[in-house]
C-alpha cells in the first residue's frame, strides 16, 4: 500500500472512534526484566480454536521493543473502577507500575488486579500494519470476574447499559397513544415513577417514626450538614419544591429528632442522637433497597443509571447549593 489516503486524518480518526470498544492494559517485561504496560483498545478476539486474540501497537510506542522481543504478554480487560489506570498506562515514560499490586503470570509477566477479564498470551504472529504492528497471541490462560467492563466511545470513557432482548416496554399495549397524550416514554414519568416505587419501601419506616417524607429530608440534610439555619435547610431541600416551615422544625424538635442551638440572634438546628439513629436506619434501608435493585439490574447497568441520573440532575439544576461538598470553615453562610 503506497497511496496516501486523501481524506482528513482527524475526520478518519473521529469516524473510527465511533466504534465502541472496551479498554485493555497489556503488560509484558522488557529485556531488563522491568514491567512494561500500555493502554490499548485495538484488542479483539480472532479465533476460538485455536484460541487467538489480537491487538496493535504504534511503532512510535516506547514499549514496542519490549513487546517485539518478549513473546509473553497479558491482556487486562479493564473494569469501570480501572479508568484511572487506563490514563496512567496511556502516558509515556512515567513509572506506570508505581504502587500497583501485581500477581505473577506465566513467565513472570505482570497481572493486574480488579480487571473484568485477563488473558495470558504468547505471540503467535506479528504483522506489519502501517504505522502499527499487529500482535496475534495464542491464549494460554484466562480468568474473568463479575466487575462491569469499562467502554470507550468517540474518545470518551463510557459505561454500557444492556438492552434486553425482549425490550423494556412497561405496557403490553401494541400501539403507542397519540402524540398529544402522555406516554410511558416521557422522562418525567419514568423518573417520577422510579422515585415513588423506590421510596414506597421507605414509607413504612417513616410511618413507624411518625414522619412524612418531607420531614425526613430535613433529617437527612442535617445528617450531612449540621448546624443549619431554617433558611439554609430550605435551600438544600428546595429541589423538592416544598418549603420547610418553622412549625415542622418545632414538630421535629418535640419528637426529639432535632435540637436548637442559639448562635447570637440566629437559631441553628442539629440532629439529636435519636435523629441520627432514625437517619442511619433510613440510610440502611435505602442501601438495602439499592442493593436489591442493583442485583436485578446488574452492577454495570446500575452504575450507568446513576451516571445518567446525575447528568439529568445537572442538566436541570437551577443552581442549587451543593450539599455534598465539604463545608469550608470560613465560608460565608449560603
Ligand atoms: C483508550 C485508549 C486506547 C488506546 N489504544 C491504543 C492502541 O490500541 N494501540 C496503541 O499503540 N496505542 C493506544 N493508545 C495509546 C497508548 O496507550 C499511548 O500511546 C501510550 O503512551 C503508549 O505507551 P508507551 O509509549 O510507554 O509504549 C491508547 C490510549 C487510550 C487512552
Amino acid at each position: 500500500m503506497t497511496a496516501m489516503a486523501s481524506f482528513n486524518p482527524k475526520a478518519f480518526r473521529d469516524a473510527l472512534s465511533t466504534f465502541t470498544t472496551g479498554v485493555t492494559i497489556i503488560t509484558t517485561r522488557n529485556a531488563q526484566g522491568e514491567p512494561i504496560g500500555v493502554t490499548a483498545n485495538s484488542f479483539n478476539s480472532v479465533s476460538l480454536n485455536p484460541p487467538l486474540v489480537l491487538w496493535s501497537l504504534a511503532k512510535s510506542a516506547l514499549s514496542l521493543d519490549a513487546f517485539s522481543s518478549n513473546k509473553h504478554w497479558n491482556v487486562h480487560v479493564l473494569s469501570v473502577e480501572q479508568e484511572g489506570l487506563s490514563g496512567r498506562f496511556a502516558s509515556r515514560g512515567e513509572d506506570k507500575f508505581a504502587d500497583i499490586e501485581l500477581d505473577r503470570g506465566i513467565n513472570d509477566i505482570p497481572l493486574l488486579h480488579n480487571s473484568t477479564a485477563r488473558f495470558q498470551c504468547r505471540t503467535a504472529f506479528m504483522y506489519e500494519g502501517g504505522d502499527h504492528v499487529i500482535f496475534v497471541g495464542e491464549v494460554l490462560g484466562f480468568d474473568k470476574s463479575e466487575l462491569p467492563a469499562l467502554a470507550f466511545q468517540s474518545g470518551q470513557y463510557a459505561l454500557t447499559a444492556r438492552k434486553p432482548r425482549e425490550g423494556v416496554r412497561l405496557s403490553s399495549a401494541n400501539e403507542y397513544p397519540p402524540e398529544c397524550s402522555y406516554t410511558e416514554d416521557l422522562l418525567g414519568y419514568l423518573i417520577g415513577r422510579t422515585h415513588f416505587q423506590l421510596v414506597a419501601y421507605l414509607r413504612t419506616l417513616l410511618q413507624n417514626h411518625k414522619l412524612d417524607e418531607h420531614a425526613f429530608f430535613v433529617l437527612s440534610v442535617l445528617s450531612i450538614r449540621d448546624r443549619l439555619t431554617l433558611e439554609q435547610i430550605n435551600q438544600f431541600v428546595s429541589y423538592t419544591g416544598r418549603e420547610v416551615s418553622q412549625s415542622m422544625l418545632l414538630f421535629l424538635e418535640k419528637q426529639r429528632f432535632i435540637a436548637v442551638e442559639a448562635d447570637g440572634d440566629v437559631q441553628r438546628f442539629v440532629l439529636t442522637a435519636d435523629g441520627r439513629e432514625a437517619s442511619l436506619e433510613h440510610i440502611a434501608l435505602a442501601k438495602a433497597v439499592e442493593q436489591d435493585v442493583t442485583e436485578k439490574l446488574g452492577a454495570g447497568d446500575a452504575q450507568a443509571l446513576k451516571i445518567l441520573l446525575k447528568r439529568v440532575i445537572h442538566a436541570t439544576d437551577p443552581g442549587l447549593p451543593d450539599l455534598w461538598v465539604a463545608e469550608q470553615k470560613n465560608s460565608p453562610n449560603i
